[in-house]
């Protein structure tokens, strides 16, 4: 296969993460017979200094005749004081507008070998997991291209009084309940729906539509909890989760939360779909994504060449599932990941500083998985 990949590293550890992504690209593609080509293009803060707005329409138009996108990170102090439309993070947020990628599809697993780092007591972590055992892989769904993040919002005049909204159409929620509901089926078939139904109109929209749809999936288990109590839960019991479903802003704020519980936000992929996996009438296309970890910039250890680029890694794997069809070298991807695990290779931010442990920076990381992904051949 010849892909096209609008490659974006962005700014801060963004390039860093990025180019072990892309090492692990070319040594997938390589390994399997693919070509995946990369458009290098501007967007955040460099391209705020380089063309003056965040997302250069170039980069918006070259984006849309690729594949998929890959993104580092956005961001970095330099740019706070610019106003809102002008912030890196505006770059995006535009583009999964521009792009449709109205589900955001985030596992989030402990990985064996980083039980160390894993801030939860065995108990807990052993708590409603499948099989009593101290691990725990869910998914969270997470709406993308609307709520309160696209909602109204404006100030009074004289500037005292300001205002989010959030508003959701019932085609926005179905779609993404059934990404959710796609995914539970081919996992252990529970949808927890997320929401704040006891104080918002729109969540009673989730809640009423996710019950109608729920109707229409009989082998699969769904419950609804309460944004608060769901905070709480994945810190009581992460095993007793499957699939989460949310809104755009729940799911921002759960997913970084539920990170913590991996032992670092550098280990998380994410993947934003313009379409249900699995689920496209016709013949098989590429499924336009965007691919990027759900860190941030972190400007405090960019240029420092330690930051996990493993997050980066594991959304280049998915990059390869959903947009490329690519199952069984996604699935390399993922174990090569986990055999630099096994063997003790950890940056900085999943050391346990245990006996076997290797430290590693955020090239060597990117080597050794490659090196990894090549043992299986
Ligand atoms: C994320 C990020 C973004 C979001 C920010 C940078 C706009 O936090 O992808 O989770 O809130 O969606
Ligand atoms: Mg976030």
């Amino acid at each position: 296969m010849n892909g096209k990949i609008a490659f974006i590293p962005g700014d801060g550890i963004g390039p860093e993460v990025a180019a072990p992504a892309a090492a692990v690209l070319d040594a997938a593609g390589a390994l399997f017979g693919h070509v995946f080509h990369r458009a290098e293009l501007p967007a955040g803060g460099r391209a705020v200094d380089e063309t003056g707005v965040p997302l250069p329409p170039e980069t918006l138009e070259e984006a849309k005749r690729c594949d998929a996108v890959f993104l580092g990170a956005v961001g970095g102090p330099k740019w706070d004081d610019l106003p809102v439309n002008l912030r890196p993070e505006r770059a995006l947020l535009d583009i999964r507008r521009e792009l449709g990628v109205f589900v955001n599809l985030r596992p989030v697993s402990l990985a064996a070998p980083l039980r160390s780092v894993c801030p939860l007591k065995d108990e807990i972590l052993s708590a409603g997991g499948p099989g009593g055992k101290p691990v725990f892989d869910f998914l969270i769904v997470r709406e993308l291209t609307g709520g309160i993040y696209f909602g109204a919002r404006g100030r009074s005049e004289d500037g005292s009084s300001a205002w989010d909204t959030e508003s959701y159409s019932r085609p926005e929620i179905e779609r993404v309940l059934e990404a959710a509901y796609a995914a539970a089926a081919e996992r252990r078939k529970k949808v927890c729906v997320v929401d704040k139904a006891n104080v918002l109109e729109s969540s009673r929209l989730w809640r009423e539509t996710a019950l109608r749809m729920s109707g229409s999936c009989p082998g699969i288990e769904t419950s609804f909890l309460y944004v608060d109590n769901a905070a709480m839960q994945l810190i009581r019991a992460p095993g007793s989760f499957d699939v989460i479903v949310t809104s755009n802003m729940f799911g921002d704020i759960l997913s970084d939360e539920a990170s913590a519980l991996t032992g670092s936000i550098g280990m998380l992929p994410s993947a934003s779909l313009a379409g249900v996996p699995g689920r496209r009438p016709g013949p098989a296309r590429p499924l336009m994504g965007i691919y990027e970890p759900i860190h941030g910039s972190a400007p405090d250890i960019a240029g420092k060449d330690i930051a996990n680029p493993l997050g980066a890694v594991l959304s280049a794997a998915m990059m390869l599932r959903y947009s490329f069809g690519l199952e069984k070298e996604a699935a390399a991807v993922e174990a090569a990941v986990n055999s630099v695990l096994e063997k003790g290779y950890r940056t900085a931010d999943i050391s346990g500083r245990g006996g076997k442990e290797r430290l590693a920076g955020t090239r060597e990381m990117g080597e050794a998985v490659v090196q990894a992904l090549e043992e299986q051949a």
